[in-house]
């Protein structure tokens, strides 16, 4: 995630709160704070429940007592020895383990790359180099191999204050960017996007294969074609492209995913930032825009290419939000923006193949107040013919999610002529219903979310996890007595159970598995296990992943010296069971980063982990109290060299001497 402060251009930091734009949505639909308050008032009435229980143990010393009695008693499904919350300008992992740095910015990753040189730096060599910001990690198997494969990772954005030597001036105590030229433009440009590298695993340790035939770099001017119902449609027509099929690079690629026929999903995430100018006077996608918060103008790429100018191609920001798939078997294929799952603020797009063979995306839109989606291909997925499933993602029918105090929720299907989604309300057809998903949920009346990250669904137990990362902007003027949780700072995971174990359900039933935050401070209300020790609680759960034995590890955004005293980092997150709720601490990052990825090997034998965005903030670490910038860094991992400035890197976890992790 990031970052961006409206209005401000020159300084793009995950300090500033994640995703704090104004919150576009208008409705009054519902909140899952609502719905929250009111089940638990009603369980702990009735029957008293685990956050009840969860703060007395918190404020009790005797209850403390019985809680490491529960400790010994209860059995985690994760054998490792936490490590301790805390902060400073390194990695930690749990004894017993390596944490080895696998890719960094600026890592050639072509035999003809030139090597990273950070003051010399260049938008060709950057084309050729691992990208800035890595945050989605995943892994296709080559010839079915958990040791020989290739690794897709999103690059999510820049943070030029840390990537550009003599850029950055401090005016009274903050850091001042110098406004960019068009070098520095193209070198961002070339930084976003994703890779793809091969890697091998070599007597225990990965190694990048440099020469990799299928080895690709994608940014945000590579060549995309738009597919499914909105392609062609006359709303994402520009200058440039007449066809409205046509378009240049994918943009602030968050989470994704790769699917279960072998292709890489990257996900357009905040997408609003890119572009700028003003919208001509009562223009047709002035609402549409509106409720997306386009254009916010963090980027200065507007100033060297007219199409991020909505005055100029007021079309363009139609073009972005979508779900771009990768066909990695082939360098040269064109990516395929897939319009059939919806243009929101697409965190990820984690699937599972259903028992009668469609498939199932769950999708989150990361914005305070949005929604919960998942979409079900038409088609069934075909495990002996890879061609046949290529084009999967064009049809089948995307859903929204309504959840109710009952425990109970529904999808509501996004399609145009149904319910509200007619011509009369602006829905003239399914272009119109997927290019303004949002408006077509509001008008569903789905339910208002704390910002949906990462959704995973677990292949072991038919269940799927909804990561809600916070909603800070529920302030004190915007608090009712039903927001218990107004101001929410530390985020909640919720569960889903389709019905019938279905995946392709319309219905199902729901469940709290967390509410995150310190819960030795009873007004948090938050909801770990008694056997949660003080270094296993977190806040701000944003990426997950489901090893294959069904275990939840859960990664975070947004802990700090002044939010949670800790930084981020990967967590293994008991859901069965008497430890169900229990969270331990197996690596945290250095100091102003943010974990991504994670992402476990087929054998389970390697956790990949992205550091994203490391050496950004430490003002409010006592180790360094003041901006970080090129030249005065919080940090220099990975190379703690004099002359490299930190760099975002992927790292692999292995077990000393082999093995599944946690086992
Ligand atoms: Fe890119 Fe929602 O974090
Ligand atoms: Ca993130
Ligand atoms: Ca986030
Ligand atoms: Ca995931």
């Amino acid at each position: 995630m990031n970052q961006h402060t409206p209005g401000d251009r020159k300084f793009r930091t995950s300090m500033l709160e994640a995703n704090d734009g104004p919150g576009h949505n208008p409705t009054d639909n519902r909140t899952m704070g609502d719905i929250i308050a009111k089940r638990f008032s009603r369980r702990s009435f009735l029957q008293g429940s685990l956050a009840v229980s969860a703060i007395a143990a918190t404020v009790s010393p005797i209850a403390i007592l019985l809680a490491d009695d529960a400790r010994a008693a209860t059995a985690s499904a994760f054998a490792f020895d936490e490590i301790e919350a805390g902060i400073d300008d390194k990695h930690h992992v749990a004894q017993g383990y390596d944490a080895d740095i696998l890719l960094r910015w600026g890592d050639p990753i072509f035999a003809d790359a030139p090597e990273f040189d950070p003051a010399n730096q260049s938008a060709e060599a950057q084309a050729k180099q691992f990208g800035y910001n890595n945050d989605y990690v995943g892994y296709i198997a080559l010839e079915g191999s958990a040791e020989h494969g290739l690794l897709v990772v999103n690059h999510e954005y820049t943070n030029d204050h840390l990537m550009f030597p003599g850029i950055v001036k401090i005016v009274e105590g903050k850091i001042d960017v110098t406004p960019a030229d068009q070098k520095r433009v193209d070198i961002e440009m070339a930084a976003h996007g994703g890779s793809v590298v091969e890697i091998r695993k070599d007597a225990g340790k990965w190694q990048v294969v440099r020469d990799g035939k299928l080895n690709r770099r994608i940014t945000s001017t590579t060549e995309m074609e738009l597919t499914g119902p909105a392609a062609g449609h006359d709303r994402l027509k520009t200058n440039a492209d007449a066809t409205g099929t046509k378009v240049f690079g994918t943009l602030n690629n968050c989470a994704g995913g790769v699917t279960p026929w072998g292709t890489y999903i990257m996900a357009e995430e905040n997408f609003h930032g890119y572009f700028g100018g003003e919208l001509p006077a009562d223009h047709p996608e002035a609402a549409n825009y509106k409720r997306l918060g386009v254009p916010e103008g963090t980027y200065e790429w507007l100033k060297f290419y007219d199409r991020f100018d909505v005055s100029k191609e007021p079309n363009e920001p139609n073009r972005f939000g979508w779900i771009v798939e990768v066909d990695v078997q082939d360098p040269n294929s064109v990516p395929k923006k897939r319009t059939a799952l919806g243009r929101f603020k697409h965190e990820g797009a984690e699937s599972i193949v259903a028992a009668d063979g469609r498939v199932v995306f769950y999708l989150g839109d990361d914005e305070r107040f949005d929604y919960v989606y998942k979409f079900v291909t038409a088609g069934k997925f075909n495990p002996d013919d890879r061609a046949a499933n290529l084009d999967l993602l064009d049809e089948g029918t995307l859903y929204v999610a309504k959840f109710a105090e009952d425990g109970s929720f529904v999808w509501l299907p996004l399609v145009q002529g149904e319910g509200p989604l007619t011509a009369d309300n602006g829905f003239a057809s399914q272009a119109d219903v997927v290019i303004e998903a949002r408006r077509a949920g509001d008008l569903l009346g789905a339910t208002k979310m704390d910002r949906p990250e990462d959704i995973q669904p677990n292949a072991v137990n038919g269940k799927v996890y909804v990561m809600l990362t916070n909603n800070s902007k529920r302030k004190a003027d915007q608090v009712d007595a039903a927001n218990p949780r107004a101001e929410n700072a530390f985020g909640h995971i919720i569960e889903l159970i389709e019905e019938g174990g279905d995946f392709t359900a319309t219905r199902g039933k729901w469940e709290v598995l967390l509410k995150c935050g310190d819960p030795s401070v009873a007004e948090v209300g938050a909801s770990f296990s008694t056997s949660t020790t003080d270094n296993g609680w977190f806040g701000m759960p944003d990426n997950c992943a489901v090893d294959s034995a069904g275990r939840l590890w859960v990664a975070t955004d947004g802990n700090s010296p002044k939010a949670t005293g800790r930084t981020d980092g990967l967590w293994a997150v008991d859901t069965e069971g008497d430890a169900r709720a229990t969270s331990k601490l197996f690596f945290r990052v250095p100091v102003g980063a943010e974990m991504c990825g994670p992402l476990f090997a087929p054998d389970d034998q390697t956790a990949f982990v992205a550091v994203q965005h490391p050496g950004d903030g430490g003002e409010d670490w006592e180790g360094f109290g003041r901006p970080s910038y090129y030249e005065d860094l919080s940090t220099r991992w990975p190379d703690f060299k004099p002359n490299m400035p930190v760099r975002p890197a992927v790292v692999a976890i292995t077990k000393q001497g082999g093995g599944k992790i946690a086992v």
